[in-house]
Parts: C-alpha cells; structure tokens; sequence
C-alpha cells in the first residue's frame, strides 16, 4: 500500500516490491504567447490523428514528411510479432532525404555548423551544397577505394567533427550500415563493437581538442584493430581523417597498406557523384550499441524508414524545428541523441544543426553562451548533467549574454525540478520552453515529452507519451496501475512504433527476451496488443497523465524492505542552496540492509563545512522522511565522471562499501576517485572486500 496523497511526503507503506514515491506535486509552467506563435504544432486536432483508434494509420504522417522512391503498400506489418515492419514495400534513401532533396531551395543554407574547442579557430560552415558534394566524394571513396557494399558494416570511432555526419551519411548514400562509436570511449570498446558488428573497415579521425588538450585518437585504432582480431574479426583498412589536413598530429605509425589518409585518397574523387542507393524500408540504416544486463553491448539495429520518418516527425512537432532555425544539441553524435538528433532528424528538415568539438565549460564556463550568441542557436538540447555542470560553473553566467532560445530540451535522465527551474529561469530566461524527452537508444526517437506548444511543462516529469505512443505503467503481475495513485511501477509502451529498433544484430532471441518476454500476453498472438514493450524503467503516472521517470528498474536502494528511488534523494540534496550535485548509493547495513551514503559537490563559494552535511540530512528527511537518513554526507571536489559526463554511482558505491572500485581509467577525471577514497576510508587503502550482488553491481549500466 502507498500514499493516495503525493504530497504526504511521511506516509511511506509501501510493500517491498513497490517504489515509494514522495515527490510532490510541481507547479506547471506555460509556454509563452510568442512560442506558441510560431509553432509547428499547435492544432488540438493531433490527439484525434494520433489516438489510438487511428493507429497506425497515424504515422503515415511522419512518413510523408520524407521522400520515397517508391511508396509503400502496408503501414505496419504484425507477420513476425515482435519483429515489427514498418512501410514495407516502400523504397528511400536517407541521404537524399538528409541532403539531395534541400539543394532546390536552400543549397546555400548552412546544413552544419562546427565549432572547434580553441576559441581562436573560426566556427566551419558547411551549406547543403558542400554537404552534398563531401558526402557524394566520401561514398565514392566508400565504394571504390574501400570496396564496400550496400548492407556490410562499417565501425567508425570519430570526435565531433564535420567529418562525423559526412561519413554517416555516404554510408547511408550506399546503404553500408554504419556503427559509430562514441569517440571517448577505448579502442578496446570500439574493437568489440567492429568484430561483433562483422566490419572491416574502421573510420577514424587522428586527433581531437577535448579541454585545452589535443587528444591522440587514432592511438586508440591499434588497441581497436588487436581486440577485434582476438574476436576473430580482421581489419583490412583504416581510414583517418586528419584534424589538420595535411598535418598528422597522431604519435602512432600509420601502418602501410592499411592506414590511409582520407585527405590525401579523396583527392581521386574530386566531383564524382554517387547515386543513392534505393533502400528498403526495412533494410538496416545503422548500428548502435548500448549496454545490456548480461556485461556485452546490444548492438540496437536501426531501419531506414521508420526511424527516419520517426526522428523527421518527432524533430518538427516536439523540437519545433523549422528550416530557419539555428538548432544546437550539445549531445555526442557516438549516443543515440546526436544521431536522432543532431543529424538525421535535423537535417532531414533541412536546419542548421550545430556541432561543438570540446567541453562545455571550457575555457570558462561562458563558453556554451557565447557559442550561442555568436551564431544566434534558437533551439538547445541538451542533458541534466550538462545542465548541472553549467549551474555548478557559472551560475549567473548566461546572463551575461545576448542569446535567445525559444526552445530548449533536456534528454538522458531524470532532471531535478530545482535544475529544471535553473534551466528555465536563466538558461531560457523565462522565454524558451522546454520539453523533458524520455527515451532510449532502443527507441530511435522520443517516447514521452509535452508538446512544446500545446502542454504545460511540470518540472521532473517528461510528460505524456508524445503522438502516437500509448505508455502505460505495469506492476510486477502485468496489471496496469491507475494514474493518480502515486505507486511507481514499470513504464511500458502498448503498441510498436516506427523508430523502435528492428532488433538485436544477431541475437533475435535477447530482442524478445529483454523488452517483450515479460510482459507477452500471448507468443502465439500477431496482435500487437499482446506485446507491450517493456522499458527496464520505473515511473510514476500523476492524475494529469504525466509520467515521472524515476530510473532503471535496478536503480533503488532498498532501506528496511522499503526501495527508495536514488533520484528523488538526490534531488532533495540539490534543493539545499549550496549543492551543486548530488549523487546516492547504498550502504550495507546490518539492521536496515541498505542506508543511503550521498556524495555532493558545492557550488562555488562555498566551503565544505559540517552545517552543510546537517542541513542536507534535515532537508531528507523532512521531504522524504527518516527513513531515508542517509549514513553519511560525503562533501567531495568533484563526481568521478565518465566522458559523457554521467555521474559514476559505481565508484562511488564501491567506495562506501569498501569494494572494488574497478577499472577506473577511462573517466573523464580519474585522480578523483583516490581523493575520494581517502576522504571516506582514511589515507590508508584498506583492503577491497566481497560484497553481495547488488552493491557489486549497483550503478552499472544495465
Ligand atoms: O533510464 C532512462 C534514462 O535513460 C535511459 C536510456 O538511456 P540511453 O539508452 O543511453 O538513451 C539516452 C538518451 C535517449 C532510460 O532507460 N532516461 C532517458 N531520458 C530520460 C531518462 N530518465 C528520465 N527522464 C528522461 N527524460
């Protein structure tokens, strides 16, 4: 049993399988008259197109946003439950429809800007037309000096650089599906990744500017090119692009006959332009990889048609992206966000999307604004962390200058309301909106978000499902949970849609065992009512029919048989004014078996002194109730981060628990994670234990 009342923050009897929840009740914000003005979508008719009874019929929609080949013949094929098909007999290519189909009216509109970290290097602009021209002589390259074909794989390990986009896009132009890596992640990872994707060729940049250094990146390609072969994938070329053309400025060999400069072959293909291939819908646009529950990354397999009719309609209704926009999603094109939406949805609306090389605070923590306002960026997208690293930075810091977003979105987690209110108030100044997405790598696209012209934003929650998407919340028995009733359960999708992943490269079987076993109601059945998709979420649907993401399934500190959601915790740590962030693992503990331990870092200014760590433990407690008393505050510089600026609960679980904090080198920030240690078990390193599963495996990424 759980509270009725979401505003009773002490009545927490909830039974063990349930999450209580004690958010309360945010206030809702309007977009403002002049958004809702000169929005794409503003008609009430839209829940009528996209309710349920006119599904799927409704995403033809998106799908006419694009240009087709050849049309379709069935929207939405049930044949192979779960393996959905989407406008099948329909033929595209998603190049042409990213580039080609532009070059009529807005060949000289700016298709990307790129902004290099030195402030000193002027921002590159690349039209629609050079766009067209460097995807056309790279494919050409693809096809010719590389021999590849429509439906091999390719594995590309890139910063974010112009050359990033123009190889996904020549792949596309050929139907070569492409697997982009995250360009922080190791030359192990990538290796992995190219072997179990089967590709040959490797894609690769010789150096990037990531805070003030200059990064050796292709380094990385040898470590790539040894793992992939001790998983029996040989590597017969590498292509690198260099930062300098011209100019190598890695410190690792080129390695004869399969290393290549792209600067020095493309040369050859000066001019020559290459048909884009007629894809079908349902052949394979790309390849990307995430994290599963068994240790080795899924590589989520996304088709031509649906995703890119998806990202296209998702892109104009909830980003509000019109071709006059200057549109910025400071996101990684190597994570799902950037593909969906820093490239293929953007572009497909021919906007200027903006790519930015370096760290967000670097040199200042000005730097995200001046970017803004030297190339008037209307619309930004952007993370919870970044945010937060911006308010912990700089405060007061875009104040300072002349920028003017109408738009803004917040993507990857759970966002505080006190962050959220910072994010409005002086990051949008009281103008932009913002729209919370909440989606997965698994979901080419958004899932639930308001429309920005249409719903009131309520700080911490995404919102309803957006056009076309029926979530719904499930308990552990598969039995739907009323909105309103505050007890948290499992957010599930009723029906397919068409950016869903087709499936799991290789593994048909894990497809259907991570997201439909649980809750099939029927294997034999082709209805896709019997197959509700299940998200590995815990949510929380109010009376309103917003839904509040509260973590993956795993992601709760279990406190006397009573599982509290890290997130809410943490965003009582961040309504004390001092904090800057917070983050919460569990404890062992031989009466209550978990007990929260919350790391925070200050805002600057301020001091780390023990007023602080009581005011933090009052403040949880009489928000969330004693329950919840945490063991300990621990006051630190700074979170061990990985590169993508996610906070590790890993290392700091292992740390409290006095376990093994693992392998630690590739964050953005290792020396951290020793001062911490020595902070929470003393200057002498005490020797790691064995601890119960879940604290072992606490923060993982599922
Ligand atoms: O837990 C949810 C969280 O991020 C997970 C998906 O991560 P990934 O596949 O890396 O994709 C991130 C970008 C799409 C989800 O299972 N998540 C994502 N968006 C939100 C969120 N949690 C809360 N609110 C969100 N808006």
């Amino acid at each position: 049993m759980s509270t009725d009342d979401p505003k009773a923050p002490e009545s927490v009897g909830t039974t063990e399988g349930q999450i209580a929840v004690h958010w309360r009740e945010e206030e809702s914000f309007q977009p403002s008259a002049a958004f809702v003005a000169q929005a794409n979508l503003t008609d009430p008719a839209v829940n009528e197109r996209f309710a349920e009874k006119n599904f799927p019929q409704c995403f033809i929609e998106y799908a006419d946003m694009l240009d087709w080949t050849q049309r379709w013949t069935t929207v939405l094929d049930t044949e192979d439950p779960p393996f959905w098909k989407w406008f099948t007999g329909g033929q595209l290519n998603a190049s042409y429809n990213c580039v080609d189909r532009h070059l009529a009216q807005h060949k000289n509109k700016a298709a990307l800007i790129v902004v290099p970290e030195p402030e000193d290097e002027e921002p590159i602009t690349l039209t629609y037309q050079e766009l067209y021209v460097r995807v056309n002589e790279f494919a050409a390259l693809l096809r010719d000096f590389a021999g590849l074909k429509k439906g091999e794989r390719v594995t590309i390990h890139m910063p974010m650089v112009a050359e990033l986009p123009v190889a996904m896009l020549a792949c596309a132009r050929l139907g070569v599906v492409h697997s982009v890596v995250f360009g922080g992640f190791s030359g192990e990872a990538c290796g992995m990744r190219a072997a179990d994707s089967g590709s040959r060729v490797l894609i690769y940049m010789d150096g990037y500017h990531r805070g003030g250094k200059m990064i050796d990146h292709k380094a990385s390609a040898e470590i790539a090119v040894a793992t992939a072969e001790m998983e029996g994938q040989s590597i017969d070329k590498i292509l690198v692009w260099r930062r300098y053309p011209g100019k190598y400025c890695s410190a690792t060999p080129m390695v004869k006959g399969r290393d290549f400069f792209v600067d020095e072959v493309i040369g050859n293909y000066r001019g020559v332009r290459v048909e884009p291939e007629a894809m079908e819908s349902e052949d394979p646009l790309f390849l990307m990889y995430t994290s599963g529950t068994t240790g080795k990354p899924k590589g989520c397999q996304h088709r031509t048609g649906g995703y890119l009719a998806y990202v296209t309609g998702t892109s104009k209704y909830i980003q509000d992206i019109h071709p006059e926009d200057v549109y910025w999603c400071m996101a990684d094109i190597g994570w799902i966000t950037g593909h969906s939406y820093i490239v293929y949805g953007p572009l497909s609306l021919a906007a200027t999307s903006v790519i930015y090389e370096g760290v967000p605070t670097y040199p200042d923590a000005g730097r995200v604004w001046r970017i803004a306002e030297r190339l008037d960026v209307n619309i930004f997208h952007t993370s919870p962390t970044a945010i937060r690293m911006l308010r912990k930075a700089g405060p007061l810091e875009p104040q300072k200058y002349h920028y003017h977003f109408k738009h803004m979105t917040t993507v990857g987690e759970a966002i505080e309301p006190e962050v959220w209110k910072w994010y409005y108030h002086v990051v949008g100044k009281d103008e932009a909106v913002i729209v919370d997405t909440y989606w997965q790598t698994e979901n080419g696209g958004f899932l639930c978000s308001t429309k920005p012209a249409m719903d009131p934003m309520k700080p911490g929650s995404a919102g309803p499902g957006v056009p076309g998407i029926y979530p719904c919340i499930l308990d552990e028995q598969g039995n739907e949970l009323p909105a309103g009733t505050a007890i948290a359960g499992n957010i599930c999708i009723r029906n397919p849609w068409p950016g869903i992943i087709q499936t799991v490269w290789g593994d048909r079987d894990r497809f259907v065992r991570q997201y439909y076993s649980k809750y099939c109601k029927n294997p034999a059945s082709k209805d896709w009512r019997d197959w509700p998709y299940f998200a590995a979420d815990g949510a929380v649907l109010s009376a309103d029919g917003y839904f509040r993401i509260l973590g993956r399934v795993d992601d709760v500190i279990n406190v006397a048989g009573h599982r509290l959601g890290t997130k809410e915790l943490e965003s009582a740590c961040l309504t004390v004014e001092e904090v800057a962030e917070a983050a919460v693992v569990p404890v062992a503990d031989d009466i209550k078996g978990r007990v929260p331990d919350i790391y925070v870092s200050l805002k600057p200014g301020y001091a780390p002194v023990r007023e602080i760590e009581e005011k933090i433990i009052a403040t949880i407690e009489a928000m969330i109730g004693k329950i919840a008393r945490p063991r300990k505050v621990w006051i630190v510089a700074d979170m061990p981060k990985t590169r993508s600026g996610k906070i590790m609960r890993r290392v700091l679980a292992a740390i409290s628990n006095t376990l093994d904090t693992g392998d630690t080198s590739t964050l953005a920030n290792p020396d951290i994670v020793e001062q911490i240690r020595q902070h929470v078990q003393g200057n002498q390193k005490l020797e790691a234990k064995d601890g119960p599963e879940d604290l072992k495996t606490f923060g993982k990424e599922e």
